[in-house]
């Protein structure tokens, strides 16, 4: 398979026969691993990275895969399996990469809150580099290094104040944004981290913002992100790195983003025959539309004008729609009866647990859905709210699956609490 760029990319078979992924039924997934599961294509992961290789192979990057849009252990072991590096913004997702065998010195570590004890560790380990994104920030990295006796490698985070025009939670590059430093106040700032002796410039760092459709903030925010590494040149202070951060959107409905080789032509045409590495930080586009979420309905019911199919998946597997009213395509798995319109609401008690609204499905009570896009930020936000133990995960490869996470044991859920004698 090539990237899947579009939701139902990811299907195999069809609505009348029963959808797979690959080689795999999805009701074999149900009946062997339960509902609700995430499922993975492992060729639709590795065409996604193919194509970021491909569309940049003049420029030869260092592709750092952002471990939040989705942690699991094996995707991050299939991608350092690649050569892969990758954006990590807590001591946690540090953790994650090098028990998934990742090598720290492909490493960048984002974040606006990094912890003493986050960046000591991430000192020892070596990391390729700290995006810093303030100040203070600045003065405690040279602390610690200088307690560890190295040198940290630093990057500011610069905010180039261009709206990504994608959704205000997301956006991230705009003036007034929480993250990185003011693009009037970066020349200052590398001046001042030339001068602490426990840190070492490499680097010049943006990201404007997640699911991104239009390349012109893009390409805005590159080209003063150039202009800075001019006036850092003329003052000495020569950069090993750019890195452009991630934000590259996919297709969840009638988005039309942006074909790889756009992407690539903006880069290629910049930074061709430059002397900085570029470094890009992909999450979505490379694991989005290569996941889906396996859920079952449980009941239907009307309500006034209404009709509700109420599901065994809720807001705590997948958040995206509570919290940013995302869409996600949803598909019947096998079709069953005549398509009415129904809200997909789940279990939890909440209004806003309703992952999806008005969508035609042939469905009746045990039959399962699937929604689609549901491979970037739907696992990894997920919670145990409720007391619902957060889904399985299941990597397809060919006509195997392999269950890379259990469904929780619902008393690991407490086992961490006590009540006092
Ligand atoms: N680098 C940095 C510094 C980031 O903050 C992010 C995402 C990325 C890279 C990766 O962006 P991507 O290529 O995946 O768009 N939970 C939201 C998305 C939050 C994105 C946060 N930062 C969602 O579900 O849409």
């Amino acid at each position: 398979m090539s990237a899947a760029l579009y939701p139902a990319d990811l299907l195999s078979g069809s609505a009348e026969t029963g959808y797979g992924v690959e080689q795999v039924a999805l009701s074999s997934i149900a009946a062997e691993f339960g509902t609700p599961c995430y499922v993975y294509s492992k060729a639709a992961l590795l065409g996604a990275w193919q194509e970021f290789v491909s569309a940049l192979a003049p420029l030869s990057p260092l592709l750092c895969f952002a471990v939040k849009s989705n942690p699991n252990l094996a995707i991050l072991n299939l991608l350092a399996g690649l050569g892969g590096g990758f954006d990590i913004v807590s001591g946690g997702e540090l953790a994650r990469v090098l028990a998934a065998g990742g090598d720290p010195g492909k490493v960048v570590f984002s974040g606006v809150g990094k912890s003493r004890a986050e960046i000591e560790t991430a000192l020892r380990a070596g990391v390729l580099c700290f995006n810093v994104e303030s100040p203070a920030e600045l003065l405690r990295l040279n602390a610690v290094a200088l307690d560890v006796g190295v040198r940290a490698p630093v990057s500011f985070r610069v905010n180039p104040d261009v709206d990504a025009k994608t959704h205000p939670y997301i956006a991230t590059g705009l003036k007034e944004s929480k993250f990185g430093v003011a693009w009037q106040q970066a020349i200052a700032l590398y001046e001042q981290a030339d001068r602490l002796p426990g840190l070492a410039v490499h680097g010049l760092d943006c990201h404007i913002g997640s699911q991104i459709i239009e390349l012109d903030p893009f390409a805005q925010a590159l080209d003063r992100l150039l202009e800075l590494a001019e006036q850092l040149a003329s003052r000495g202070i020569h950069l090993q790195h750019l890195d452009l951060g991630g934000g590259i959107g996919i297709r969840y409905r009638d988005e039309n983003p942006p074909a790889m080789t756009d992407y690539a032509r903006i880069l290629i045409d910049r930074l061709q025959g430059r002397k900085e590495r570029l470094l890009l930080e992909p999450g979505r586009r490379i694991v989005g539309n290569a996941g889906l979420l396996l859920a079952q309905v449980e009941y239907t019911k009307t309500a006034g004008a209404r009709e509700f199919a109420l599901i065994d998946a809720a807001m705590n597997d997948l958040m995206r729609p509570a919290l940013y009213q995302a869409w996600h395509e949803v598909r019947a798995v096998r079709d069953s009866g005549v398509a009415r319109t129904y809200d997909l609401a789940g279990p939890v008690c909440e209004s806003g647990d309703i992952l999806a609204r008005d969508r035609q499905l042939a469905i009746g009570e045990g039959s399962l859905v699937a929604f689609l896009s549901a491979g970037a930020y739907g696992s990894s936000m997920s919670s145990n709210y409720n007391t619902r133990p957060r889904p399985a995960e299941v990597l397809v490869d060919g006509a195997q699956v392999h269950l890379i996470r259990r469904r929780e044991p619902l008393e690991d859920l407490w086992a961490d609490e006590s009540i006092p004698s």
